[in-house]
């Protein structure tokens, strides 16, 4: 076969500067979607990465493009921006040699800008920076070249302007693709090395790995092991990403691609293994990925017992996709069987949830989500908590504490007040403010971590137009006078709802709390009373008013004992609910009233 030089590289930027619709004009530019078949950030496969206008998923893409008579292979790794979802970007930067960094024109260099720089330079990729949407009215495009050429150390001229959207200059960028990407290092002749990067569930083939072959190659039907799982199996299928599988008889070193491992235990397949031959060959395991560290905690319960099963398989299933989260069994007297979940933030905790009922039908009930606090009893015995069920008796605590975090955040200077603001709400400590060009600045402050993973993002949206960011890392535990707060809905404990709270914001949070439940909760046939409770005292109240249903209105007027006799039986039934005290909260209830 001719030889085809490869060239394997990433486009990194901050939410939403245009990474999938670049990705789309080159799909366009080089024919890998066919013109009628295109639609917008094609690479966003999953529904609820449409429908929310953001990336989740990595997505590698092969491409191929002529180019000065040259035959290219060209495999992109689109990757989110959000900073829940960073553990996919640097798992996807040890499969390439280079990166496309994207500066929206209008926003300028953002949070995870920097965050993801320091990513790429750590991987030591080629760095080919853009500044994107130029076709905006308000693109402020020769600051942001400006603002970036300085970031990177780098002469002006070697900045691309580009839109995306409108395609210009984007052949531009596949050329440098081309020029200054490095072809990987070609080792066919040693051992099979393929590092896996990604996978997914299939119930034909099993758990399908995605990887990037190292050393080696591998065919069709050769026997397999995996290096640190110690499974052995067969290549059931092997082949590359169009973004739809492709298959293929071989993958090669420098090659990106997906082996179907016919392994049915979603655990045993975990990124950062290797997968060698089966061959009696002695080969060593490439490094892998660092595990990363959840930052909050929730437990997630079937509402129905009987789905616990359900719950712990599409758990296995989504960690493959999602090698973030991490989850183990727990069983808690008031919730039944579930699990504790940990997540990179807020939104990573939604999405799961989401992914949950959506692709696996499950009803939820949902605890709080949680940073892990720490507690120490009189005799000096350390405790962690990772949720608020498991919170001690107060009198026998001596001391609490809890996670803090070194925040930065970058805001045009015009939001410095504004910002200033609300951190002086949060419990945190001002420590400096640099300039990173001369309307452009980063915040630095120190925050305990629980006040800005609830709703602290939307705030700083909120208060700068859209265009502050932050970024964060976890720094050590400090002592905090924590108390729990528990919600009692129509006089019944709801243990999901409790809550771990700084006792001088118990009062401001139990109010919030009930009246977050009140909006969100769906009326019913009695009034609901809706309490926070701290130390068994109640410290805030609200009440939800009953919807009274006329279950008689479907009958003929003149029938009068039907009607009372009816009348008479929901009388009976609310009486029955009400000893009960059973309000059934959704799962989107739980979700709403997290988002705080
Ligand atoms: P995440 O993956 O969620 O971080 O987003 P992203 O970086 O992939 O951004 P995406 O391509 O989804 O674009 C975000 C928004 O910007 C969409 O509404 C796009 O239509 C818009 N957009 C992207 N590129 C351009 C451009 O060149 N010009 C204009 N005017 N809008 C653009």
């Amino acid at each position: 076969m001719e030889h085809r030089p490869i060239k394997n590289f990433v486009i990194f930027s901050h939410i939403d500067h245009g990474k999938s619709t670049l990705a789309d004009r080159l799909l366009e530019i080089t024919g890998t979607i066919a013109p009628g078949k295109m639609k917008p950030q094609y690479l966003d496969m999953m529904e609820l990465e449409r429908e929310k206008g953001i990336t989740i998923k990595m997505q590698p893409v092969r491409m191929e493009y002529e180019h000065k008579g040259q035959k290219y292979i060209l495999n992109l790794i689109d990757t989110p921006g959000h900073v829940d979802f960073s553990y996919e970007v640097s798992r996807s930067l040890e499969a390439v040699e280079g990166a496309i960094l994207l500066v929206d024109a209008s926003k300028g260099i953002q949070a995870q800008t920097l965050a993801n720089l320091d990513l790429v330079k750590k991987q030591k990729l080629v760095i080919i920076p853009a500044v994107n949407k130029i076709d905006m009215p308000q693109a402020e495009v020769e600051k942001t070249v400006e603002e970036l050429a300085v970031l990177l150390e780098i002469d002006k001229d070697k900045i691309f302007k580009i839109s995306g959207k409108l395609g210009i200059n984007v052949d531009k960028i596949l050329d440098a693709v081309i020029s200054k990407v490095p072809s990987p290092k070609i080792n066919i002749e040693a051992p099979l090395r393929a590092l896996i990067f990604d996978s997914v569930y299939d119930s034909y083939k099993g758990v399908i790995a995605f990887v990037r072959v190292i050393d080696g190659k591998i065919k069709n039907g050769d026997k397999i092991r995996l290096l640190a799982a110690k499974a052995k199996s067969e290549a059931r299928e092997i082949g590359y990403f169009k973004p739809q599988l492709v298959k293929i008889d071989t993958l090669s070193s420098g090659e990106i691609g997906y082996i179907a491992t016919g392994i049915k235990e979603p655990g045993l397949v975990r990124t950062g293994d290797t997968i060698a031959l089966d061959d009696g060959l002695k080969v060593e395991a490439l490094p892998g990925y660092k595990e990363v560290s959840p930052m909050v905690f929730a437990s997630f319960y079937p509402e129905n017992p009987d789905d616990f099963a359900v719950l712990k398989d599409a758990l296995g299933k989504l960690k493959l996709t999602d090698p973030a989260l991490v989850y183990e069994q727990e069983t808690k007297e008031a919730l039944g069987r579930g699990f504790r979940c940990g997540f990179l933030g807020t939104l990573h905790t939604e999405i799961i949830s989401e992914r949950l009922s959506r692709e696996f039908n499950l009803e939820l009930v949902i605890s709080t989500p949680s940073v892990v606090y720490k507690v120490i009893d009189s005799k000096g015995n350390e405790e962690l908590i990772y949720s608020a069920t498991d919170w001690p008796d107060q009198s026998s605590i001596k001391e609490s504490q809890e996670p803090w975090v070194d925040l930065e955040i970058i805001t045009p200077v015009e939001f410095i007040g504004a910002i200033s603001e609300i951190l002086k709400s949060l419990r945190t400590n001002y420590i400096d403010t640099k300039y990173i060009s001369f309307n452009r600045a980063i915040l630095i402050y120190e925050a305990p971590l629980a006040e800005i993973i609830t709703n602290f993002y939307d705030k700083l949206k909120g208060v700068s137009k859209g265009y502050a960011s932050m970024n964060y890392k976890v720094i050590g535990y400090r002592k905090s006078n924590l108390v729990k707060m528990e919600i009692l809905i129509a006089g019944v404990k709801e243990e999901a709802f409790s809550k771990i709270v700084p006792n001088e914001k118990s009062f401001q949070e139990g109010k919030n709390l009930v009246v977050k439940l009140k909006e969100n909760l769906p009326s019913q046939q009695f009034s609901v009373a809706l309490q926070a409770i701290v130390g068994g005292k109640i410290i805030a109240r609200e009440t939800m008013k009953s919807r009274m249903k006329d279950v008689t209105g479907y009958l003929y007027g003149g029938d009068y004992s039907r009607k009372r006799k009816l009348l008479e039986k929901q009388k009976k039934g609310k009486k029955l609910l009400k000893e009960k005290g059973v309000v059934r909260v959704p799962t989107k209830v739980f979700l709403e009233v997290f988002r705080g």
